[in-house]
């Protein structure tokens, strides 16, 4: 069993590091799995065509693993964000998912995970991206709802700590069967009340659960069930 740890590249400065790892196998014939740590990204991605804020305070990587028909991006973000709750934990942090793909930390973004599938040459390839404010002081004024780690536990994290924590975690998980129960457990708004926009109204909900295409079923505080999609609903944070 190969284990991302084995495979690290560590650069220090990038566009993004989805892009470079996705550039590999589309444009060079690349093969293998790979990890992908980057200092600086100059042009990070976020979800949605966002940018991504980063600063040398900052956790940002991606890493590819060759895949097969089973897996689905739904899949992916389920292993990827247990593997950050998870590694978090061992810190004592207490972090949450809010669906789809944010985690956060007393109701503010610590970290973000962006996807990449990618088909070449009848090979299937996930690219995850995570980022991470780790020790970050500063952000842009327009990132109101983010904060970072060191800003929780006033302490500093070790960067490359976490991100050997982080992959030992995406070893374990991938190797397993995908447990929907304990994501729900770990998703914001599982069984409380939480805000979010739904059909352009601000609204309350809890999540029921969640199906194996990455569907939700959310119950509105007006007591109607509804099964949905990421692009239908947005959590906000309170
Ligand atoms: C989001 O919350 O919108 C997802 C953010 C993902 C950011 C990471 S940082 C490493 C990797 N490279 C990128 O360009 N984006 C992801």
């Amino acid at each position: 069993m190969t284990s991302f740890l084995n495979n690290i590249v560590h650069l220090k400065s990038i566009d993004s590091t989805n892009d470079y790892l996705v550039r590999l196998y589309k444009k060079y014939d690349f093969k293998k799995e790979l990890v992908v740590v980057a200092n600086e990204q100059t042009s990070g991605r976020g979800r949605i065509g966002k940018t991504w804020f980063s600063d040398l305070n900052s956790l940002t990587f991606s890493l590819s693993k060759i895949v097969d028909s089973k897996f689905n991006m739904w899949s992916i973000n389920i292993i990827t964000g247990l593997a950050v709750i998870h590694a978090l934990s061992k810190y004592n942090i207490k972090a949450l998912i809010k669906y789809p793909n944010d985690i956060i930390i007393r109701n503010k973004k610590i970290a973000g995970i962006l996807t990449d599938v990618i088909h070449v040459r009848k090979q299937k390839y996930c690219v995850i991206g995570i980022g991470i404010n780790v020790n970050n002081n500063v952000f842009p004024k327009q990132l109101s709802m983010v904060t970072s780690i060191k800003n929780i536990i006033s302490n500093n994290i070790d960067i490359n700590n976490l991100l050997h924590m982080i992959l030992l975690e995406l070893d374990k998980i991938f190797n397993k069967d995908l447990d929907f129960l304990l994501y729900c457990h770990h998703l914001y708004g599982f069984k409380n009340y939480v805000p979010c926009i739904y059909n352009n109204c601000r609204i309350y909900v809890k999540i029921l659960t969640i199906n194996q295409d990455g569907s939700l079923l959310i119950l509105t505080d007006k007591g109607v069930e509804h099964q949905l999609n990421d692009v239908d609903i947005k959590f906000l944070l309170d």
